[in-house]
């Protein structure tokens, strides 16, 4: 379910036309809906109702600052991997008992400023982190509250480049492995253990792979307590899928459902960090139409959108719907076309032998389910500027990251003396 609609033959997003939009901030550029976030954020929390639960929006799905501001708003903490998403999550006005930092690699300096800024848990993925962890906290005079993220070694049956919690995958602690190190951490300075975390990889369509890894962590807590351990959290992840195409990801009552099951009867705060389920599908992509080429080989759609601002395709070969943002007819016959972006690479393809409505030069196309994944791992390859982000509330718009200007592109590189002039 999202915000853009055709009305009368022209795609809205919310009350807005998108056309009216790419007139304004120009193409390509990225739009999000401020209704179907809510919606999407109110649903989940509606989900766990009763349940002792917190939300921790993960930031790096879309770490616009209006959009995570969007999200605290309706009750959201933060769920970060870098200084950089905590001083967004703060900049964005999230509180820092409200973060929770997450990630393979936290440096001992990003270690530091997370305890000054006084995020509320630090899920710990190795036993280097933990003993990185414990003396940077002491050091300070700082005891900070810690979880360790197991290893339930569960394959989560999505992609593997996003699939991060079987045995090979470079992420967490195998349990029940983990549990000794739960006892080398009780004794350490600095180290309060206070829970368990688990996520198990993200774009997640069915419940098996989570109930299983679900019951792992939730025997963790069990176990954990008659070891004498105080456990009072147990972060679940984030990881729930979203139709991109025609897949029917797990609702969230569903989901819900699972984890009151397993988890309801424990006597933890249950942490949840989604990040595509609530901004996947409140995010459009608008490109322009460049050329339709014809070949011997077939239909390009040459736009002006590229993999740099869209990575998915190219990366994962995931796929995002298509459509012209001018409604075709239902009777515009339908053609096998690639839809490519300008980027001197073959790889630069937004969509493969796809069945699109004819177009012309300068029509406008949105790529659906844009909003998680997109912007932030867009880049100035090329040395095409990043694109505009377009905020959309009711009949209200506003640009919630300007395009730069070329000066921007090189304003930090400097010529050596040696160059000459
Ligand atoms: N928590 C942790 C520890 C994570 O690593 C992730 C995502 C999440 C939460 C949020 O997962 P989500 O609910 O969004 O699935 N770039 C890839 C997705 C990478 C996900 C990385 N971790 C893509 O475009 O599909």
């Amino acid at each position: 379910m999202d915000n853009f609609t055709y009305r009368d033959g022209q795609l809205f997003a919310e009350d807005v036309a998108l056309a009216d939009l790419a007139d304004d901030v120009g193409t390509p550029f990225f739009c999000y809906s401020s209704a179907t976030m809510v919606r999407h954020y109110r649903v989940l929390a509606d989900a766990f109702h009763g349940l002792d639960t917190r939300i921790f929006y993960a930031v790096k799905a879309n770490s616009n600052l209006a959009v995570i501001r969007t999200l605290s708003r309706e009750g959201a903490g933060a769920d970060v991997v870098s200084e950089g998403e905590i001083r967004r999550a703060l900049a964005a006005g999230v509180a820092p008992d409200a973060i929770v930092f997450s990630g393979v690699g936290k440096t001992q300096s990003e270690m530091a400023m997370a305890i000054e800024a006084g995020v509320l848990l630090f899920n710990v993925e190795s036993e280097p982190e933990l003993n990185a962890l414990s003396e940077v906290a002491a050091s300070r005079n700082a005891t900070v509250d810690m979880a360790i993220r197991i290893n339930p070694d569960v394959d989560a049956g999505t992609p593997d480049k996003i699939s991060t919690g079987r045995k090979g995958d470079k992420f967490g602690i195998a349990w029940p492995e983990a549990r000794s190190v739960y006892v080398d951490a009780a004794k350490m300075p600095g180290i309060n253990v206070a829970g368990v975390a688990c996520h198990i990889g993200s774009q997640i369509l069915d419940l098996t792979p989570y109930k299983s890894a679900f019951e792992i962590a939730a025997g963790a807590v069990s176990a954990l307590r008659e070891d004498g351990h105080t456990i009072t959290r147990l972060d679940l992840g984030g990881g729930l899928g979203v139709p991109y195409d025609n897949e029917v990801p797990p609702s969230p009552a569903d989901y819900g459902k699972m984890v009151r099951n397993i988890c309801g009867d424990l006597g933890v705060t249950i942490m949840l960090e989604p990040g595509r389920v609530l901004v996947a599908n409140a995010g459009v992509f608008v490109m322009r139409v460049i050329y339709v080429k014809e070949t011997p080989g077939g239909t390009f759609y040459v736009v002006d959108g590229a993999m740099n601002d869209l990575v998915r395709p190219t990366l994962y070969d995931a796929h995002h719907t298509i459509i012209p943002v001018t409604e075709p007819l239902e009777s515009a016959p339908l053609k096998a076309v690639d839809v490519v972006g300008p980027i001197c690479e073959s790889g630069d393809i937004l969509a493969q032998n796809r069945d699109m409505p004819p177009v012309v030069a300068g029509d406008l196309l949105a790529m659906r389910t844009a909003g998680a994944y997109g912007a932030v791992m867009s880049s100035t390859y090329n040395s095409r500027l990043l694109v505009p982000e377009v905020l959309v509330k009711d009949g209200n718009h506003a640009i919630v990251r300007a395009r730069p200007s070329y000066d921007d592109l090189w304003r930090d590189e400097h010529m050596p003396d040696w160059c000459g002039d």
